[in-house]
Parts: structure tokens; sequence; C-alpha cells
């Protein structure tokens, strides 16, 4: 038997099963393309990543697992379950949250540009909003004033991570290098350490904003490696604001970048390693500078879904050319509408396995092709597979964050359906789009409507 995760393995029948189910059996029940998502894999995940942080922190930490990662109502409703909150960005994932139950004290809102309505809806809702500029402060006050409410904010900081200069980091995305400093420097998101201690003035004088929280999201710092140096950063400059201003956060939010462990591929430092090291850079530095030690808030995405999710294709046909370009397509049933994660610092390389053979023998070198117009569709370039027959179900592991959040319809292909596994049961918790769902908006003008084809 292999074992590929603790919920996945190849049972005794060589066929793959999440928690106990076997996948042929769902591509069979359900239809393919089709993303499975195991509920005890997130929660095995969330605990992993909440107990890290709250064995070793000294104050309360809260978990707000990233939604903009999976944004699915019933992996929330998961993450409520296990008393954790959410990082929704703007309205949408902000009525996700709440509509699974989510404790509002526990939800944070982001976004660098939020409209009126949105900003209303933080404030009915008495989430904390993690405020990007001076322009949304001045919104932020005039909607609570108008509503007759006070608003609960955190405000989002930049940082020039001065001791990082020299630093190159390179990975699959950014093949050829790039600074972690320049790129947080001039990220698009949160203030400058200036004008943050101006903000938190303007915030201090404003009677409709409750100021509670530092914001802060490290991407590709925390993922080159330099936690501690960006964290102890972190909480440096806030040390000089409270020598300017006389405030602390009552909470502290260092966002999400948490790499998780992937099938095969490279090891990320373990999410013990990034929570003895944070919780000792915050506490020390607040000791320090006579700060209280805040209240610790993560928004890890990917840690917390990426190895819940397997996407699931099906071979449809095989192509061999030995004379022109020497290679074999094998065409799925899938598409990289589906294979979307932006984020993703392995440039969506995932483990396949053949989920009806796991232990196939043999082996040959093949593009795996998804169904689009796009000649960049392939699905897994030049990889070593064992040798794939029409009919076989194909299983890419760790595809849980990211990837159906940010899927798109070109060619007007509908998405997968999402089915949830818990404990030998399966059920559809996103229904398979239609084309007639693809279509639903659109509307062809009266002018156009009456006029003849030509000729
Ligand atoms: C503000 C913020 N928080 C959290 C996350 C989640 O990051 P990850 O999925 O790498 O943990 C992101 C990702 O872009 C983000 O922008």
């Amino acid at each position: 038997m292999t074992k590929f995760g603790n919920y996945l393995d190849s049972g005794s029948d060589n066929q793959l099963a999440f928690e106990g189910i076997k996948v042929p059996d769902l591509a069979a029940q359900y239809g393919t393309p089709l993303f499975v998502l195991s509920e005890n894999t997130i929660r095995q995940n969330f605990r992993r990543i909440h107990r890290a942080f709250a064995d070793v922190y000294p104050a309360e930490v809260i978990v707000c697992a990233g939604m903009k990662g999976n944004w699915g109502l019933a992996a929330r409703r998961v993450i409520v379950e296990e008393g954790g909150g959410g990082d929704a960005f703007g309205l949408g994932e902000l009525t996700v949250a709440m509509m699974a139950g989510s404790d509002p004290r526990k939800i944070v809102m982001n976004g660098a540009n939020k409209s009126r309505e949105t900003i209303e809806a933080a404030i009915d809702m008495g989430v904390l909003n993690q405020v990007d500029n001076p322009d949304e402060l001045r919104l932020v006050g005039e909607v609570a004033t108008q509503m007759g409410k006070v608003a609960r904010i955190s405000l989002r900081i930049r940082l020039p991570l001065r001791s990082l200069a020299e630093v190159k980091y390179v990975d699959a995305r950014y093949p050829e290098g790039i600074s972690p400093s320049y790129w947080e420097r001039t990220f698009k998101f949160g203030l400058a350490p200036d004008a943050y201690a101006e903000a938190v003035k303007i915030a201090q004088g404003m009677k409709n904003v409750s100021l509670e929280g530092c914001h802060y999201h490290g991407g590709i710092p925390r993922r080159a490696g330099f936690y501690r140096e960006e964290t102890e950063e972190l909480v440096e400059i806030l040390g000089d604001i409270k020598a300017q201003t006389g405030w602390a956060p009552a909470y502290l939010n260092i966002g999400g970048g948490f790499v998780s462990e992937r099938y095969g591929a490279d090891a990320p430092p373990s999410v013990e390693e990034y929570g003895r090291v944070i919780s000792k850079a915050i506490t020390e530095t607040c000791a320090k500078h006579g700060m209280p030690v805040p209240v610790l808030m993560l928004e890890p995405g990917r840690y917390c879904w990426e190895s819940a999710g397997l996407w699931v294709v099906q071979v449809n046909a095989r192509k061999e050319d030995h004379t022109l370009a020497n290679k074999t397509w094998v065409y799925v049933d899938g598409n990289s509408n589906e294979m979307r994660d932006p984020f993703d610092p392995r440039c969506s390389v995932h483990h396949i396995v053949v989920a009806n053979d796991v232990e196939r023998k043999g082996a040959e070198v093949v593009d795996v092709c998804g169904q689009t117009c796009n000649a960049g569709d392939i699905l897994a370039k030049a990889r070593e597979l064992p040798p794939l027959k029409i009919g076989d179900t194909l299983a890419f592991l760790d595809m849980g964050a990211y990837n159906e959040s940010f899927a798109c319809q070109s060619n007007v292909i509908p998405r997968s359906a999402t089915v949830m596994v818990s404990n030998g049961r399966s059920t559809v918790v996103r229904r398979r789009e239609t084309v007639a769902d693809v279509l639903s908006r659109e509307v062809v003008p009266t002018w156009l409507m009456t006029r003849e084809a030509a000729e």
C-alpha cells in the first residue's frame, strides 16, 4: 500500500482511496473532472498550524484560514466547527464566512480598494476591517459616523526589510531570482512605516473608529525563509510607532505564506518551526519595547487547503508522434481553466496518481493535455508516468488551494463539481456547472434581435 497522506492511500486493492472511498468510484458516481475535498485533512491541517503557534505563544492565537485559497461553504463550515476564523477578501468572502456561522471576532476583512457597501457590511458584522490606506480610513470614519456605529479596524503595514536588501530568492516562479525586500517594499498593499504612524494618529482622533490591530502579510519573504527577520523588523517598527503615538496593537495579524508540504516535492520548514521562531521574535521584541504581547492572528491559506484537495480527470485519448515531434500526448477531460493557482511556488507541478491502478509498472514521458484552445493548456509537461490508457482515472494531488477558487470558464467550458469525503461518506458540495450556467449572464441587445443574418 502506498500512503500519500494520512487520509489518502492506495488501499488493499491498488485503487486510490480518500477517507476510505475509492477515487475511481467517485469518478463513476459524480463524473469527471471532479474536485474531491477531504474534511478530515482540512481538520488535521487546521489543528496542526493552530497548535504549532498556540503551544508556544503566550497569548491567544486565532487562525483565520485564508478564504481566497478555498471559499467554499462546506470547507468554511469545517473551519467554523474547529473554532477557526477566516481572512475574507471583500464582500463575497465575508458573506460566505457569515453564512457558515463564523464568529465575527475571528474574521478579518482584506482589500486595498473596498466599496462603501463592503465597509458597511464589515461594520454591521463587527469584523476587523484591515484598512489599507488613508483614503479608506477616511471613508470608514464617514460610513461609521453615518451608521451611528463604531468600525473596528486594523491598519495594514508594508516593511522596508532592510536586513534582506542583498538577498535573492529563487524558485520555479522566479527562476531569475527576486529580492524579498524589493518585493515587499513595492507591494501594492499597506502603508510604509512613516505613513503608518500618520494613519495611527488620524485614527486615534476618529470618534467612530476603534483602532485595534496591525496587519502584515509577508508572502515572498516568509516563503523565502526569512520569517524571523521580517517578524523582528515588524515588531521593532511597531515599537517605534508606539514611541511616536502611544498606540500598540491588541491584535497582530502576520498574514499567510506558510509553505505546505507537497507530496513528492521539496521540504519547507515545519509549521512547528514557524511557530517557535515567530513566537519568540514577537515576545522578545515586544518585551524590548515595553509592549503587551498582542493576540496573534494568522491567515494561512495554502497550508490549510492544499493537501485536502484532489482533482480527478479521465484519459480520453493518446497521440504518439515518432517522426516530427517525438512526443506522446495524453488528452484528459480537465483543463488549465481549473489549474490556475497564481501564487504557487512550484508553478502548478502536481504529483499524478493513476487512481484505478496506483502501483502500475513501467514508465513513459508524456504531456498531459487539457481541452482548451490554448496551446499552453498542458497539465503536466514532459512528465514520467506509468503508461496511460484510455479510460484511466488520474488524480492530481495537493489541488485544494487556489485552483478551484481562481478557476475560469474559457471556451465556455463549465467548471468541475466538488465532492466532500468524510469517514467513508461522500456528497456534492458544489454542483457541476452547465453550459447554461456559463451563458446565464448573456444578453442580446434589442437592436441586434431583429436584424437578418447576412446572406
Ligand atoms: C493578505 C493575505 N493573507 C493571506 C494570504 C494567504 O497566503 P497563503 O495561501 O500563502 O498562506 C494571502 C495570499 O495572497 C494574502 O494576500
